[in-house]
């Protein structure tokens, strides 16, 4: 782990965290033997709270890999369902496997391709998580933001970039990452905020 806060109060953080569920547990396992880039737990803890106090009807999720994240979603899930995106088709099919073995299929639709596409289908999202491609978040927001009911929110991970986006030479992950905040901040039905958790999260909250 090498984000935001002080190495030791986010280990402090991460072992207070200790997911409960087995089979969160064996996801976290494997994206770390993988090396494979989950959201990890204390974001996971995030997204369910965030649901939990949303209680959306519909979650999209641009860019679910193996479903860590949206697991952490659908578990929060009442009556809402969860759109889970990826280009990989094997990525998706190991989610539909964690989501079976939870018990929580009948809460999520599996989408494989181009994400921003495959939202664009939806209206009426409640929570839109984004974490695809850095270079395509502001893009994402302007092609998405209509789908969004007023009062839903955007999730977006990886906006602090590793500590990135205050240095000066900016490489092209970087510099995307930074136009999308200053973006988000600059929308007036929007009201955002960054938290310094892990690799930095957006929330954003749709006004009007
Ligand atoms: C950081 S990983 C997602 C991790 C996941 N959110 C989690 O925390 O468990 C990014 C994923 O987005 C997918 N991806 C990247 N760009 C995409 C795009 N334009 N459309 C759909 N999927 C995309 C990649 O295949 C990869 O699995």
């Amino acid at each position: 782990m090498n984000f935001i806060t002080n190495p030791d109060i986010e280990s402090y953080i991460y072992n207070l965290s200790v997911p409960r569920d087995p089979i969160l547990l064996e996801m976290e396992e494997i994206g770390h033997e993988t090396g494979f880039p989950i959201v990890d737990r204390i974001v996971g803890r995030l997204l369910y709270i965030l649901s939990k106090i949303k209680d959306p009807k519909l979650i999209v999720e641009l860019g679910s890999g193996f479903g860590y994240s949206g697991y952490w979603f659908a578990k929060a899930l009442d009556k809402g369902k969860i759109v889970l995106t990826d280009l990989s088709p094997e990525n998706l099919n190991l989610a539909k496997k964690f989501f079976t073995a939870g018990n929580l299929l009948e809460k999520a639709e599996f989408k494989v391709g181009e994400a921003v596409e495959i939202a664009s289908m939806y209206k009426n999202i409640d929570i839109l998580f984004i974490d695809i491609q850095k270079t395509k978040y502001k893009k994402a927001v302007e092609t998405l933001k209509e789908n969004l009911s007023i009062g839903g929110i955007i999730i977006a991970d990886n906006t602090l970039w590793k500590g990135k986006v205050i240095e000066k030479n900016l490489d092209k992950q970087t510099k995307a990452i930074k136009e999308f905040n200053e973006y988000m901040f600059s929308l007036e039905n929007f009201f955002s905020v960054i938290l310094p958790v892990r690799d930095g999260v957006l929330v954003s909250y749709k006004i009007k």
